[in-house]
């Protein structure tokens, strides 16, 4: 199908990064607004968008989009959507969404008269009562905000921060999708050199070395849609083998990572290895109090956070040392996330730009050393 409008949902603070992803790889007529991109194209750009943006959650069709003020409007706006254009006489078709600052506030209730539209619909369309819906998922997603109703078909699946490397994990992890966007903002390239002094899991240096590599970061995983008859195999097929030929295998990119924690730097050797990057990756058992910056490389981080992992002192006083052990300069940018409101305070530097950022539920700024 050819004019299909696509949007993507990301972090609060990505939605920029997002934006050149989505521009990337072929997005047409893009709108940008708080949490999310939206924009045009057609199943290739479906199969593309979800190989490739590395800060969006997930690639969703954009059915359809009115007010809804009543049950009434609902379902007679729901009837009107030419569902069987993607939903096939045997494929399943759960609804789940939400509602805000609407009149129709009651989930459940919304969920069951979507529902019972789209049989109606397809029922006319397919002359049969009865849906076995045993065929590929085509998970229906509503959002209903300030009356606002519109309706989602969700290509993605399981979320596209999972990438399919990270099957082990710490106690902390950022996700996959932030830690990319701030990657971006590091301008992590082919050459690059990088380094995590409390790496954890391994998440900025295995994205890292994505980005410098051009490896796509779905790669690795499958998508709901692969399992849709109404998308040609071969546009899969087609998109994943262009990935791979994208692959730079020359890439002089090398990354290092440090943890106190023995297992997280099992953890982190063995997420790379299953990235494809462990010949990247030097991982090492180090306090950060022996930490020391490698030349011209950029030092990503995102220190314990008080009320997760350490008491509040203690995490302060890590970011003391830290700041003891970072001489942030322009030949070695440093790019520390964390949502202590006087990390630049115990750091012992101000921040030359910050961001504010979400990881999950938590509000963080992204301090920015370049200068
Ligand atoms: C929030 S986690 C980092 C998570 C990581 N970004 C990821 O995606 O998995 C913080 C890490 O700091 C490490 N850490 C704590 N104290 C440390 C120290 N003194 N020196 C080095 N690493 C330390 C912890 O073991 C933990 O793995």
């Amino acid at each position: 199908m050819n004019n299909l409008r696509l949007c993507i949902p990301c972090h609060f603070g990505l939605e920029k990064t997002l934006k050149f992803e989505i521009e990337r790889i072929g997005g047409e007529n893009l709108t940008v607004t708080d949490g999310k991109v939206t924009f045009s194209g057609d199943y290739n750009t479906v199969a593309k968008a979800n190989l490739w943006v590395s800060t969006g959650e997930r690639v969703l069709i954009e059915l359809a989009s009115f007010n809804a003020r009543s049950f009434e409007e609902l379902f007679q706006g729901v009837m009107n959507i030419p569902l069987e254009d993607f939903i096939g006489k045997y494929d399943a078709f759960p609804v789940k969404g939400y509602s805000l600052d609407s009149q129709l506030h009651s989930v459940p209730d919304c969920q069951k008269i979507i529902k019972k539209a789209c049989v109606k619909r397809l029922e006319k369309v397919y002359g049969i009562s009865y849906f076995e819906e045993t065929g590929a998922k085509h998970q229906l997603q509503f959002s209903l905000m300030k009356d606002v109703f519109t309706l989602y078909l969700d290509t993605t699946g399981e979320g596209l921060h999972k990438r399919g490397y990270r099957r082990n994990s710490n106690a902390a992890p950022i996700k996959e999708t932030l830690a990319a966007g701030i990657i971006d903002l590091g301008r992590v390239r082919s050459d690059s050199i990088v380094c995590d002094p409390m790496c954890g899991s391994g998440t900025f240096l295995i994205e890292s070395a994505y980005k410098a590599l051009k490896v796509a970061p779905g790669i690795r995983r499958n998508f709901a849609a692969q399992k849709w008859e109404q998308i040609p195999e071969k546009v899969w097929q087609n998109a994943r083998s262009e990935a791979m030929d994208m692959i730079d295998k020359q890439g002089s990119f090398k990354a290092f990572g440090f943890d106190i924690d023995d297992i997280a730097v099992e953890l982190t050797r063995d997420n790379a290895k299953k990235a494809g990057v462990g010949s990247k990756l030097t991982v090492k058992q180090q306090d950060i109090r022996k930490f020391v910056q490698p030349e011209q490389c950029i030092t990503f981080c995102n220190p314990p956070y008080g009320e997760r992992l350490l008491e509040i002192r203690d995490a302060e006083e890590l970011y003391k040392r830290l700041g003891e052990r970072l001489q942030p300069s322009r030949e070695r940018p440093c790019y520390i996330i964390s949502p202590h409101e006087e990390f630049e305070k115990f750091f012992g530097k101000k921040a030359d730009k910050k961001r504010k950022l979400y990881n999950g539920m938590i509000k963080c700024d992204l301090y920015m050393y370049f200068k």
